[in-house]
């Protein structure tokens, strides 16, 4: 059984480059099909999630080439409209194939994508805006299959905030008639750089970044290239990890401009953070201090992605914190493993209560989703002792090389096979 082993209680020394981000490559990997041609995208990270939809657009046919980090993705030979079953239901985010392929071939065969270990993660508003723009959605034997005669723009309010939801929209309206206009559109970096891929590609998408995106429909896309961000959950991972080991860390690649909130915690939780022409440089040296009280919200509030994160950290922190999770409904699955640290951590209503302890003791825990797994990593860098981590394939849902990274800063840790 493959694990991770860390010895812990070193400090975090030196520079780390940051990956490409996985939610920004996973929907422009989904839009490369509304090309019909060659999409070039620069710095995609080899994550599990990315090879997992990599895989799904092969087996419908596209062809795809790795240059480095570079992937080119031809998807003029599309032969199906049907994603594969087991593929798409053991990744969430495959839904967004949806609108894509509406957009595209006009119809698209789905499975609903599986269970999820951070909560309920309905669909809703995906399947209504498709319907809004002229799809009919049937459900049979499990599978959700679309089809139109063509997408015609539409006014559509959402909900809620979804990242998927606005992204799908987008996706199907693109190559869509006349004009959508997206009310309560999610405002995440996310979404914006799927708009500038677009865009790049000859699309006509104004307003991403705001609560109202607006669409113009286009005939055709066109080939295109494009630069990845960095990942600005692994940064703050990162940062997370040097705040809970001590050390002085400079993150190499971001301006930390899409990290506003998770500084701004960071540095009430005592770390100095300087950001200077795409550098990041973070030094700890202290116990953390802890929060009163954090709530994780939508962008550009404090994204979820690093409620896991921030709660092993606050593990040691000098004092009482209040962390509350708004987005799922069962993101604090992972306290359990948590606390086996020797943390004192108690939930009520999706709100984490930590005390604070002076030491974490190493302990073996098992990861069950992407994000806990890095947090119980950073609990096993804050920890004394030896601690193992099993099921180290989540963390490499979105983590190139966690190992790696953290042996580049002096930690003691290495991958079992
Ligand atoms: N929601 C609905 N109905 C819908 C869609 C969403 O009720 O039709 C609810 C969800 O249940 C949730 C909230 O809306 O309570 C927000 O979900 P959202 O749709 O924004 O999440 P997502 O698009 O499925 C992306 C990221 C997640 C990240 C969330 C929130 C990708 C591939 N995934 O998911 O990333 O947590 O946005 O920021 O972009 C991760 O990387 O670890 C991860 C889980």
């Amino acid at each position: 059984m493959p694990f991770i082993e860390i010895k812990g209680e070193r400090p975090l020394h030196g520079e780390v480059d940051i990956q490409g981000s996985k939610n920004t490559v996973l929907p422009i990997l989904a839009a490369t099909l509304l090309v019909r041609g060659i999409s070039k995208i620069h710095k995609c990270p080899k994550i599990r999630d990315v090879l997992h939809m990599i895989k799904i657009l092969e087996e419908m046919g596209c062809s795809i080439v790795w240059e480095g980090s570079t992937v080119i993705v031809d998807t003029t030979s599309l032969n199906t409209t049907v994603v594969p079953v087991e593929l798409a239901k053991s990744m969430r985010s495959s839904i967004i194939l949806l609108g894509a392929l509406l957009g595209r071939e006009k119809e698209a065969t789905i499975s609903y994508p599986g269970g999820c270990a951070i909560g309920y993660r309905a669909i809703d508003f995906h399947l209504k805006a498709m319907q809004m723009l002229g799809a009919i959605i049937e459900d049979e034997d499990e599978l959700i299959k679309g089809h139109t005669t063509g997408i015609v723009g539409t006014e559509i309010t959402f909900e809620g905030s979804s990242v998927g939801a606005t992204q799908n929209t987008i996706l199907a309206a693109v190559l869509g008639e006349g004009i959508t206009y997206i009310k309560n559109a999610a405002r995440e970096p996310e979404v914006i750089h799927l708009c500038k891929f677009l865009n790049a590609a000859g699309a006509m998408i104004q307003g991403a970044g705001t609560g109202e995106i607006v669409i113009k429909g286009v005939d055709r896309l066109y080939d295109t290239e494009y630069t990845n961000v960095p990942d600005r959950i692994v940064a703050g991972t990162l940062m997370a990890a040097v705040l809970g080991t001590g050390g002085s860390v400079v993150i190499n690649g971001t301006d930390g401009s899409d990290l506003g909130e998770v500084i701004h915690v960071l540095r009430a939780m005592g770390q100095t953070i300087i950001v200077k022409d795409y550098t990041i440089l973070v030094s700890s040296y202290m116990r953390p201090k802890p929060i009163p009280y954090i709530e994780t919200r939508p962008y550009p509030g404090f994204p979820t992605d690093m409620q896991s994160q921030i709660l092993s950290v606050l593990m040691k922190a000098d004092g009482t914190s209040r962390v509350k999770e708004t987005i799922f409904n069962d993101r604090f699955h992972n306290v359990k493993e948590q606390i086996k640290f020797g943390g004192s951590i108690t939930v009520e209503d999706n709100m984490a209560i930590i005390d604070g302890v002076p030491k974490l003791k190493a302990s073996e825990v098992y990861a069950s989703e992407l994000r806990g797994g890095a947090a119980l990593v950073i609990a096993g860098l804050m920890a004394e002792g030896r601690t193992k981590i099993y099921n180290p394939h989540f963390i490499e849902r979105g983590y190139e090389d966690i190992c790696r990274d953290f042996r580049n800063l002096g930690a003691d840790i290495r991958y079992h096979d």
